[in-house]
């Protein structure tokens, strides 16, 4: 059966990796041992580990999209036929209020249930240090847009954009880290099967 990322799409499998995949594996020390392998999923299975990265990637999806909208104008200069200059401006901040909301949630609902046995989930670790990075590039772009909104700045495209590249590589690699986080792989790891499918928020 094929490997599948988080996303649900096919996985393509290195004939390196697929030699790993036997009964060995290396570790980087150079020597090798023996590790368990586990069984591989059912489609059935893998859906019911999978869940949370494909719910979460929904989300980051809007996110990229929005992103996506308003770098594209930042870079062209231009806006999309009937797209008000106001209209934009509301979708940036939109964007800044959402994924800030998003962060809150997760870190106050999500998070916690995961950093039992996820350490990437705990504080002062890999995915909440993304937040705070990420945080402070939204403050700065939503002072920004707001200020546009009330008519006491004028709106340029390129300081837009110099705000969203200082935080837009970390950004985009924290929406991509937690799906993986997620993915059924590793949640297979950590939880059961109806454990992943009890975990609703
Ligand atoms: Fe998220
Ligand atoms: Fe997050």
């Amino acid at each position: 059966m094929d490997k599948r990322k988080s996303d649900g799409t096919k996985m393509e499998v290195e004939p390196e990796q697929q030699q790993l995949d036997g009964d060995r594996r290396s570790c980087s020390c150079g020597s090798s041992s023996t590790v368990p392998q586990l069984a591989e999923l059912s489609s059935d299975d893998f859906q019911a580990y999978n869940r949370l990265a494909e719910l979460m990637n929904l989300y980051h999806n809007h996110f990229r999209r929005t992103w996506n909208m308003l770098y594209q104008i930042c870079t062209s200069g231009s806006r999309p036929a009937g797209v008000s200059i106001r209209a934009c401006i509301t979708q940036g901040l939109q964007l800044c209020q959402s994924l800030t909301m998003h962060h809150t949630m997760e870190e106050r609902y999500v998070f916690p249930v995961l950093a039992e046995r996820m350490p990437q989930f705990r504080e002062n670790d890999h995915l909440i240090s993304q937040h705070e990075m990420i945080h402070v590039g939204l403050v700065k772009m939503e002072e920004y847009l707001d200020t546009c909104l009330g008519g006491e700045r004028e709106l340029r495209w390129p300081e837009v954009k110099e705000i969203m590249d200082s935080f837009g590589e970390v950004l985009w690699k924290h929406l991509d880290d937690e799906v993986d986080q997620l993915g059924a792989e590793n949640m297979r790891k950590f939880w059961t099967k109806e454990e992943v499918l009890s975990m609703d928020w």
